[in-house]
Order: C-alpha cells, then sequence, then structure tokens
C-alpha cells in the first residue's frame, strides 16, 4: 500500500496503474461503512485508491471542522489489510494551492435538505470530489446510501461534467441497534449514542407505513417526526422529509421511488439518515 500526500505523485501513480481503478473518497476516522466501500472496490477494480482528505470548503463556519475527527495512522492500519494500493492524504495546501478560485456550483438536487440547512457545504462537496475525480481518474468511485443526497449530487456532476466515473451507491451500514455508521457518532456521550437509533426507528416506522400499503407523505413524514419527537434528547429536527428518489422534490402522494430522511441534533451532534421506498 503505497501512501501519497502530493498531487503530482498521485497523478503520475494513478497513470501507471492497472485498470479498472475503484476509489473511495473518505474524510479519515474509517469505520465499517467505509471498510464495506473498499471491499467492494477490490472486487470490482484491478486497482483500488483511497482519498483520506478532511475537506475545509465542504464545513460551514459554526460547524465542526475543528473537532472532526482525524486519525491517519490509525486509518492506514485498517485499510492495508484490505489490499489497498493507493492512499492520497493531501494537506489542505496541495488541494487548495494558493491563488485557488474555482468552485463546482451544483444544481436543483443539491437545493433542499442537507443544501438548506447547510448552505455551501455541496459546492465545497461537489468541487473536491471534482477534483478528485479530476486528479485520479478513477472509472468507479463508491460511496454511502447513509449520505443520499450527496450520492445524488455526485452522480449529477459525473454526468453532467463527462468525467467518464460510474459512481457505485452501496446501502447504509448501521450499528447493531440500527444506528448509521458515522465518523460524528464518535461525539455522542453514552446517554446520546443510547438515544440515537430513534433516527432509523423514526425511518423504519415509515417504512412499515409504506409496507402496509400508505402512499399519502405527509402521513409518513408526520409519524416519523411524531417518533422523533418522543425522544427528550432529540433537540433539534432539521427536517423530515418524503421526497422523489431521484429529484428530493417533497412528495404528496408516493407513486414511484421515494427517500425518506431525516436530520436531528442530539445535543451538538448532527446526525442524517435515510431509507428508500421503494
Ligand atoms: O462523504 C464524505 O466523507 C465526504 O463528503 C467526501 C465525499 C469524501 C468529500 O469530502
Amino acid at each position: 500500500m503505497r501512501v501519497i500526500t502530493t498531487r503530482q505523485e498521485m497523478a503520475q501513480a494513478c497513470r501507471q496503474t492497472a485498470r479498472p481503478l475503484g476509489l473511495v473518497p473518505t474524510m479519515g476516522a474509517l469505520h465499517a461503512g467505509h471498510l464495506e466501500l473498499v471491499r467492494r472496490a477490490r472486487e470490482d477494480n484491478s486497482t483500488v485508491a483511497v482519498t483520506i482528505f478532511i475537506n475545509p470548503t465542504q464545513f460551514g463556519p459554526k460547524e465542526d471542522l475543528g473537532k472532526y475527527p482525524r486519525a491517519l495512522e490509525q486509518d492506514l492500519a485498517l485499510l492495508r489489510p484490505l489490499s489497498v494500493d493507493l492512499v492520497y492524504a493531501p494537506s489542505v495546501e496541495q488541494v487548495y494551492p494558493s491563488g485557488f478560485d474555482t468552485w463546482v456550483d451544483p444544481g436543483k438536487v443539491a437545493v433542499r435538505l442537507e443544501g438548506a440547512c447547510r448552505p455551501g457545504h455541496f459546492r465545497g462537496v461537489a468541487t473536491v470530489v471534482t477534483k478528485l475525480f479530476t486528479l485520479i481518474r478513477p472509472d468507479r468511485a463508491y460511496f454511502g446510501q447513509k449520505d443520499g443526497q450527496q450520492c445524488l449530487v455526485v452522480r449529477q456532476l459525473a454526468r453532467d461534467l463527462d468525467l467518464g466515473v460510474d459512481v457505485v451507491v452501496l446501502p447504509t451500514v448501521r450499528e447493531h441497534d440500527g444506528l448509521a455508521m458515522s465518523s460524528r457518532n464518535a461525539y455522542l456521550t453514552p446517554d446520546q449514542r443510547w438515544a440515537a437509533p430513534v433516527v432509523y426507528r423514526a425511518l423504519c416506522r415509515a417504512e412499515q407505513l409504506w409496507r402496509e400499503g400508505e402512499r399519502d407523505a405527509e402521513t409518513l413524514r408526520q409519524v416519523a417526526r411524531a417518533e422523533l419527537e418522543s425522544e427528550p434528547l432529540v433537540e433539534a429536527i432539521d427536517y423530515v422529509s418524503v421526497a422523489d428518489a431521484d429529484t428530493l422534490e417533497e412528495l404528496d402522494a408516493i407513486q414511484g421511488k421515494a427517500m425518506a430522511s431525516v436530520a436531528v441534533s442530539l445535543g451538538r451532534t448532527r446526525l442524517i439518515d435515510n431509507v428508500i421506498l421503494g
């Protein structure tokens, strides 16, 4: 496993390596969800590259950039047994050298939900992902369904900008009690960790109703919201959404595929999760 920190060396390594090349972009603090993406990339490709970069441009001024978990040595130890070929762990200056001034501004699919709660977030994600795709030129890139809106944003940018990358989305990996794996789970106090499965439970309640034949989206939103509100440690509910799974437009009646998603805060930790209906 070669660990590379400069863009010149990474570009050269990717040009010279065997194809197809599968890329798993991450911000580090790797958990079982990331490792599933890496395993799948290993199965599908001759070369596997993982990027570890905490991208400052996708964090708002009041968000958790400063305290985001950093664990490079531990991450490398987790990746070695999975036969990863290349790890790119650049500094901020490598990705955004002085004078950097070009941005990728995603369209409609980035406006709602996370886009509305975290202004500028998807512009930062789209910019860094485009830069990584351009530098590494992967044939496939792997993302987790947990960040459902991010998957749609990346798929759209890969298509719109002719990046020639097949975006592969894998199911959310969960803890035994249903909590979606996330690097941010590490912020939860023991009490909050105990309460956190309410997020998935709320989605399951909506999904269960949908399975029973309920197609009124507002009824599903209400049932999910009631479950979240039943947990006193949920301090804020940013959204409860039942939206078209491709456009993320809120639905009245569910006809095709829908995404039920929620974002809540437990103390200062923000958790997001979603399930696909259909
Ligand atoms: O999902 C993440 O970890 C990040 O948003 C990504 C895709 C690595 C871009 O920084």
